[in-house]
């Protein structure tokens, strides 16, 4: 668990040892997400079963002042293919460390740690800053306990979000097609840590 400012941000994990399933179902009714639907079916549908399976942990943040779920982000591992040419010397330096690297298709995969998801309700004061300020401590933690050199994500295709995590020191290395939609592209981007 994590305490700043009039915030709290536990795991699933956490909170499934001092709530049923149902108790923290309830706690995410009013989660709503308009500029981006996936996230709010996500807390509400899936978030508590992934966590179960281990497939991706969520983490919650609740605002005390207002006493509800105001954001939340999900952390998962999953090997990442990049082209090499598209890495410096130093990055690729240390992606090798923990990486497959195949020389024939010049490409590296290290396992990361993947951003799965990550928004916050309508109406809530909290910003990005302070989800990142969890999210790394978290990522911190976990990096601590078993390793691991790089994160990364993928954005929606739009510039004002790119630039929010840009402004965290991700950068874009891919754009793939979304297997939901033809036209939906996804922006990749990755972060060292
Ligand atoms: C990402 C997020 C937590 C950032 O919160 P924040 O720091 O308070 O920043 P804002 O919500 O003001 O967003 C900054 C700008 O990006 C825009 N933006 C954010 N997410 C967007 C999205 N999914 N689609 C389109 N525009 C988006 C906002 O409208 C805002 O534009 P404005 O400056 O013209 O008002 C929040 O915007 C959010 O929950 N977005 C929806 C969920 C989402 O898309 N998550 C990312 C998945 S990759």
């Amino acid at each position: 668990m994590y305490n700043y400012k009039n915030y709290l941000c536990f795991s699933i994990s956490e909170l499934l040892r001092k709530y049923s399933k149902e108790e923290l179902q309830t706690k995410f009714n009013a989660f709503s997400c308009q500029k981006n639907k996936e996230i709010e079916l996500f807390i509400k549908n899936n978030s508590i079963s992934f966590s179960l399976k281990h497939q991706s942990v969520s983490y919650i943040i609740f605002d005390t002042t207002v006493n509800r779920v105001v954001a939340y982000f999900a952390l998962s591992i999953k090997p990442i293919r990049f082209d090499i040419t598209t890495l410096s010397n130093t990055a690729l330096k240390r992606l090798e460390r923990i990486s497959e690297v195949d020389l024939i298709d010049n490409t590296i995969t290290p396992s990361a740690y993947l951003i799965a998801q990550l928004g916050k309700s309508d109406d809530a004061q909290i910003d990005i800053n302070d989800i990142f300020y969890f999210l790394d401590n978290n990522i911190i933690d976990i990096q601590n306990a078993c390793g691991g050199v790089v994160e990364f994500l993928e954005s929606e295709n739009n510039d004002k979000l790119i630039a929010l995590y840009q402004n965290r020191g991700f950068k874009i290395f891919n754009i793939r097609k979304s297997k939901s939609g033809e036209e939906r592209k996804l922006v990749q981007m990755y972060r060292l840590i």
